[in-house]
C-alpha cells in the first residue's frame, strides 16, 4: 500500500487533478468534501481515468467531529488542503463567511495534525497574497501587500498561521503553494472545473462564449499600460499544477526541506495578455469567440506573472504545457458540460 493522503476539497477543480496525480504516483487518496462547490460524481471519474476510486467521506471541515473520527480511523502521511471558498466577489460581499469557512477548517485541521502526530501539509495559496505587484516577475521573496479582498485575506492569515505554528510545533512541516492562473483540464475531459454563475475568471468565460452560452466576451480595459492594453496573467495548466502537488508531498516525505514552512511560486513564468489568450484559444480550436472592450473592473490588477526559479530548482517542479494546450484541454472539457 503507497503513502496515505488526505486530500481535502478533492472533488474540487484543483484538487480531483492532484488526486489523479498521486494516484498514478501509486499514493493511496482518501477525499473529504463538503460538495458545497462540487459534484459527487468526480470520484467516478478519478476512478476511471486511474483504475482506483478513492475512498470519498462527506461533510464540512467546520465539523470537528467528523474531521476527528476520520484522523483517528487513518495515519496520515501527509494532508493536502484545497477546501475552501474562493469567489472574491462573494468574499467581499460576505467577509464573515470565508473567515469562518477558511480559517476554521485550516485550524481543525491543525489541530488535528498536533493530536494525530501527522506531519506534513501542503497548502493551496494564490498569487492574490501579493496584491498589485510593483515588481515584476514576482519573486516569493515580494512582501504581502494589504489584500484586495477577504478572499485573498484568508490566503494570507493562512500562511501567516502556518509559519508560526511550524515554528512552535517541531514535528509540523507545512509548504504552501502560491498558484498563479489555473486553467485547463484533464485531456481525458472526464474532469475540469465547474462553471457557478457567470465566470469571473476569463477562461471558462471564453469557453462559455464559444459555446453560445453567452453572447459576447467581455474584455475589461484595453487601456491598461501593456503591449496590447489588455491586462496580462500567468496562466498555468491545472495538470502542471497538480504535478506540483505531487512533488511538494514527495519532497516532505523525503525529508527534503530545508526549512519547516516553506512556499513556492507556481505558474509557468511567461505572462500572457486577455487578447493573447482569445487567439490562441481561436486558433487551436478553430473557433471564433464574439468579444467586446468593456470598461475596466474594479480592484483588477493590471499585470501580474511568476518568477518560478525557486519551484525549478528547489522543488524540481517546471510547466511542461503551454497555452495552446490548456486551451484546447479547457474547450474539449467545455463541450462535455453541454453535450
Ligand atoms: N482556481 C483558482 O483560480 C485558484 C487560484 C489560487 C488558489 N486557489 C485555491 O485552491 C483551492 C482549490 O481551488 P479550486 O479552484 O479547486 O476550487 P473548488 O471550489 O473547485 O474546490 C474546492 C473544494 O472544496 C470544497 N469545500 C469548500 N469548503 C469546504 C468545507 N468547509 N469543507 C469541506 N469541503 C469544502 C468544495 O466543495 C470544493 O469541492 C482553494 O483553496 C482555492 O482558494 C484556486
Amino acid at each position: 500500500m503507497g503513502k496515505k493522503i488526505l486530500i481535502t476539497g478533492g472533488t474540487g477543480y484543483i484538487g480531483s487533478h492532484t488526486a489523479v496525480e498521486l494516484i498514478h504516483q501509486g499514493y493511496e487518496v482518501i477525499i473529504v468534501d463538503d460538495l458545497s462547490n462540487s459534484e459527487q460524481h468526480t470520484i467516478e471519474s478519478i476512478g476511471k481515468i486511474t483504475g482506483k476510486k478513492p475512498e470519498f467521506h462527506q461533510f464540512d471541515l467546520r465539523d470537528f467531529p467528523s474531521l476527528a473520527a476520520l484522523f483517528n480511523e487513518n495515519k496520515f502521511d501527509g494532508i493536502i488542503h484545497f477546501a475552501a471558498k474562493k469567489a472574491v466577489g462573494e468574499s467581499v460581499a460576505n467577509p464573515m463567511l470565508y473567515y469562518d469557512v477558511n480559517l476554521n477548517s485550516m485550524l481543525n485541521l491543525l489541530k488535528l495534525m498536533e493530536l494525530y502526530n501527522v506531519s506534513n501539509l501542503v497548502f493551496s495559496s494564490s498569487c492574490t497574497v501579493y496584491g498589485q505587484p510593483s515588481q515584476l516577475p514576482v519573486t516569493e521573496d515580494t512582501p504581502f501587500s494589504l489584500a484586495e479582498s477577504p478572499y485573498g485575506h484568508t490566503k494570507q492569515i493562512g500562511e501567516d498561521i502556518l509559519h508560526q505554528t511550524t515554528r512552535t510545533n517541531r514535528q509540523l512541516q507545512a509548504l504552501s503553494l502560491r498558484y498563479f492562473n489555473p486553467v485547463g483540464a484533464h485531456p481525458s475531459a472526464l474532469i475540469g472545473e465547474l462553471p457557478v454563475g457567470v465566470p469571473a475568471n476569463l477562461v471558462p468565460f471564453i469557453t462559455q462564449t464559444a459555446a453560445g452560452l453567452r453572447a459576447t466576451l467581455k474584455v475589461y480595459g484595453n487601456d491598461y499600460d501593456t503591449p496590447d492594453g489588455t491586462a496580462i496573467r500567468d496562466y498555468i495548466h491545472v495538470v502542471d499544477l497538480a504535478k506540483a502537488h505531487v512533488r511538494a508531498i514527495e519532497r516532505m516525505l523525503n525529508h527534503e526541506q530545508k526549512k519547516s514552512y516553506e512556499y513556492f511560486n507556481i505558474g509557468t513564468g511567461k505572462g500572457s495578455s486577455v487578447l493573447e489568450v482569445i487567439q490562441a484559444f481561436e486558433k487551436i480550436n478553430q473557433i471564433k469567440v464574439p468579444y467586446e472592450v468593456v470598461d475596466r473592473r474594479a480592484g483588477d490588477i493590471v499585470k501580474i506573472y511568476a518568477d518560478t526559479t525557486r519551484a525549478n530548482h528547489e522543488l524540481n517542479w517546471k510547466a511542461q504545457l503551454n497555452l495552446d494546450d490548456m486551451m484546447k484541454s479547457a474547450w474539449k472539457w467545455q463541450k462535455t458540460l453541454i453535450t
